[in-house]
């Protein structure tokens, strides 16, 4: 085969402030996934996409040419109306597990395809993977009958789905260029548009703990985002959310499962519970639901229902005990005051050096390691109260996990400004 391109000549464009052609952009794609361009050049690319940025119809074409290189989903056959919803990532964001199952219960399909957790943000597969016998790996048909019968599935993006951005995702990762608009943006949208759902909302994050630190910067990627949806017939709309504060009390993995359940029981953090209403206004409104009234779903069991259902066609035991952690270390308030400060980011490092999270790949997690909460923001403590519990199989990680944290919270005198950044949902952004 005599290749169109060169990918140096490509390389050169992008780097000297050039815009690349459909033609070139959908080649690069296909010559990277087929192995043809090396990822030391790949790795050139990103980085020079990095620093230059892309125009929109690059950002467009790149993203087409992701969902082009594997399969495309196809919900033509069921007799409900999907709608799904992404979240960028955050500190204690386990919000699709009470979220799936409340806006099912409302009879419309929730496809929700995840992934495992890297870095310091977690991964809903982790979270759920705490129930015994639950499993994420589903087949096609096991796939499209609960999404019938339950209406929510959570389960393993296959690996056949824009493979071109696991590959490049993968590379980025290790290349420090994993925070650009257009290749968060394209990575992102390729894989929801290649799984075919009919509406689409996005949970645009920034702050400490997110992947965008600044709103302006969170604003355009939600911005770039609902444009590349709605370009391709996904009805999509982004709800931009404060990251500088981990969400509710849990962050790890069985405890965050307690805490949706919690939730789904008409209980739970305030946070946690405004934004899976919020988020659940916004798929139920784009799948023809404007009505819809959330709040009773989680107050009358219908919730809880649809959750105990999508458990256990999924093999897991909705009533089985959750693991608990062979060892917890306390950390208490040092004066009393107000809690005027707790970084997102420090805590969701510190529950990821506990084993909550993976370093690699193919690394296990621990299921019940994690940190516990017991005062956020605002909140009055008294000296030798307890504000944190650490948990964890192996107490050698308590000193390291205690290292990323140190210096991220601060208790102040009544009185002292809240360092939470505002709000937690900032914008609304539509097409
Ligand atoms: N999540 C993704 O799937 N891709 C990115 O680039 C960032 C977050």
């Amino acid at each position: 085969m005599v290749e169109p391109f060169d990918v140096v000549d490509l390389i050169r464009a992008k780097r000297d402030h050039g815009t690349l052609s459909s033609a070139q952009i959908g080649w690069m794609v296909d010559a990277y996934t087929r192995g043809y361009i090396a990822d030391e050049q790949m790795s050139a690319m990103a980085m020079a996409i990095f620093l230059n940025g892309m125009e929109r119809t690059e950002i467009h074409d790149l993203t087409l040419a992701m969902v082009a290189s594997g399969e495309r989903l196809d919900f033509a056959g069921l007799t409900k109306k999907t709608t799904d919803k992404h979240s960028t990532g955050g500190v204690g964001d386990k919000i699709t597990l009470p979220l799936a199952p409340l806006v099912a219960s409302f009879g419309v399909a929730v496809p929700q395809l995840s992934g495992r957790g890297l870095g310091h943000t977690g991964g809903t597969l982790d979270k759920l993977e705490s129930i015994p016998g639950w499993r994420a790996s589903l087949t096609p048909e096991e796939f499209f009958s609960q999404l019938e019968s339950v209406g929510a599935v959570i389960c393993a993006a296959g690996a056949k789905l824009a493979p071109a951005d696991g590959k490049l995702y993968a590379l980025r990762d290790i290349t420090g260029t994993v925070e650009s608009i257009p290749l968060i943006a394209s990575s992102i949208m390729s894989k929801k548009i290649a799984e075919g759902t009919a509406a689409l909302v996005l949970d645009v994050k920034f702050g400490s703990g997110a992947f965008l630190q600044d709103p302006a910067i969170g604003r355009q990627l939600a911005e770039t985002m609902v444009r590349l949806g709605t370009d391709a017939g996904v009805a999509t709309v982004a709800l931009l959310t404060n990251m500088n504060v981990p969400l509710g009390l849990a962050i790890g993995n069985a405890n965050e499962v307690r805490e949706s359940v919690e939730v789904l029981a008409g209980g739970g953090p305030a946070d946690v519970v405004e934004l899976t209403l919020a988020l659940a206004r916004e798929m139920l409104a784009l799948a023809g639901h404007p009505d819809a009234d959330v709040e009773k779903a989680l107050a009358n069991g219908s919730a809880m229902d649809t959750w105990r259902r999508m458990i256990v066609a999924q093999g897991g035991d909705p009533d089985a005990a959750l693991p608990t952690p062979q060892h917890t270390q306390v950390v208490t308030a040092p004066r009393s005051g107000v809690l005027v400060r707790q970084d997102a980011r420090p805590f969701g490092i510190g529950a990821w050096r506990l084993g909550a999270g993976r370093a690699r790949q193919e690394d296990p997690v621990q299921h019940a390691a994690g940190i516990d909460l017991h005062a956020k923001p605002g909140d009055t403590v008294t000296a030798g109260q307890p504000l944190f519990t650490m948990s964890t199989d192996d107490d050698a990680r308590f000193e390291r996990a205690l290292e990323a944290i140190e210096g991220s919270y601060e208790i102040g005198d009544a009185g002292t400004a809240i360092q939470t950044g505002g709000a937690l949902i900032q914008g609304r952004i539509t097409a």
